[in-house]
């Protein structure tokens, strides 16, 4: 134990989860309202992933956090995109719409179409204006909500990026947002690079941080060194749901760690996971947690 007191978002920043309704049916037994709604992409089940319509849903849905995650173009503005290339989600002009996003200008990202994809992948949720949706930057998605919602932003691919990190911490200071990610976790950094998590910490040590784990971060380690190492840098993790269990909570407890986990969409699934204790989840539904939380 570090002597930090156990996480607790709702102490922590004064508004969140901010939305509580009066009056709203309790929460199944067990579950928490107060876990934060980490809107996935956006609302990324409703709605192309990254786009206005996206964060738009999420925002009405009444998430308490938007999460872009970022990727770098060639002439160094980060964008809202998941994957390195644009093969998966990007269409439009042959030539501009396959191969690495950091080798594209935002100039030319702008040609792309991200949402026609979700309509071919998603008939039953296709909408005829998903097609033609470009690319939407990070100072962009700052500009429009940056004080009315909590950010999550991911630094994606930071090896083969170099300056996302500089990027993105000169974008929150530029949009006044640095004061209210440090005194009220705001905003919350996340990766699943330890390196780029601690040249941030080296370049703004106040910033709230969350590291990434993917499903097999345990093989190998006891989770409480592992969780016991991460505390001493981060905020919080960012698990995979299924490494998620009464052990795993009791080590990041000991830690002083909040815990995130991702992506969980199935009703049950999230109940259980509230049960546990988590302060929150990334999910590409929104609607469904909010309402399952009796919010
Ligand atoms: O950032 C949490 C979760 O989103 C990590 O997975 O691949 O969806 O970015 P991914
Ligand atoms: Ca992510």
């Amino acid at each position: 134990m570090d002597g930090r007191p156990e996480p607790d978002v709702t102490s922590s920043g004064g508004t969140l989860p901010g939305n509580l309704a009066h009056g709203s049916p309790p929460a199944p037994p067990g579950t928490s309202r107060d876990a934060a709604v980490i809107a996935h992409r956006g609302a990324s089940g409703h709605a192309p992933e990254h786009t206005w319509p996206a964060y738009e849903l999420a925002m009405e849905m009444g998430a308490d956090f938007l999460e872009p995650d970022l990727q770098m173009t060639r002439d160094g503005h980060l964008i809202a995109f998941h994957d390195p290339t644009l093969d998966r989600t990007a269409r439009g002009r042959t030539g501009l719409r396959t191969g690495p996003v950091n080798e594209r200008t935002l100039e030319e990202l702008r040609e792309c179409d991200v949402g026609s994809w979700f309509n071919e992948a998603h008939p039953d949720r296709a909408r005829p204006e998903f097609e033609g949706l470009g690319v939407v930057t990070l100072d962009e998605l700052f500009a429009r909500w940056g004080s009315a919602v909590r950010w999550y932003p991911e630094v994606k691919n930071p090896e083969a990026n170099r300056g996302m990190e500089e990027g993105l911490l000169e974008l929150i200071r530029r949009r006044g947002l640095q004061a209210a990610a440090v005194e009220e976790e705001w905003i919350l950094i996340q990766s699943f690079s330890p390196a780029s998590l601690l040249k941030i910490r080296e370049m703004d040590p106040e910033l709230p941080l969350i590291q990434l784990l993917g499903a097999s971060a345990l093989e190998g380690r006891r989770v409480e060194d592992l969780l016991k190492e991460i505390g001493d840098y981060a905020r919080g993790v960012g698990p995979h749901r299924q490494l998620v269990d009464r052990r795993f909570m009791a080590a990041a407890r000991q830690a002083g760690l909040l815990v995130h986990p991702w992506t969980v969409n199935d009703g049950e699934e999230m109940e259980g996971l509230l049960a546990l204790g988590v302060h929150g989840i990334f999910t590409d539904f929104p609607d469904r947690l909010v309402e399952l939380m009796g919010r």
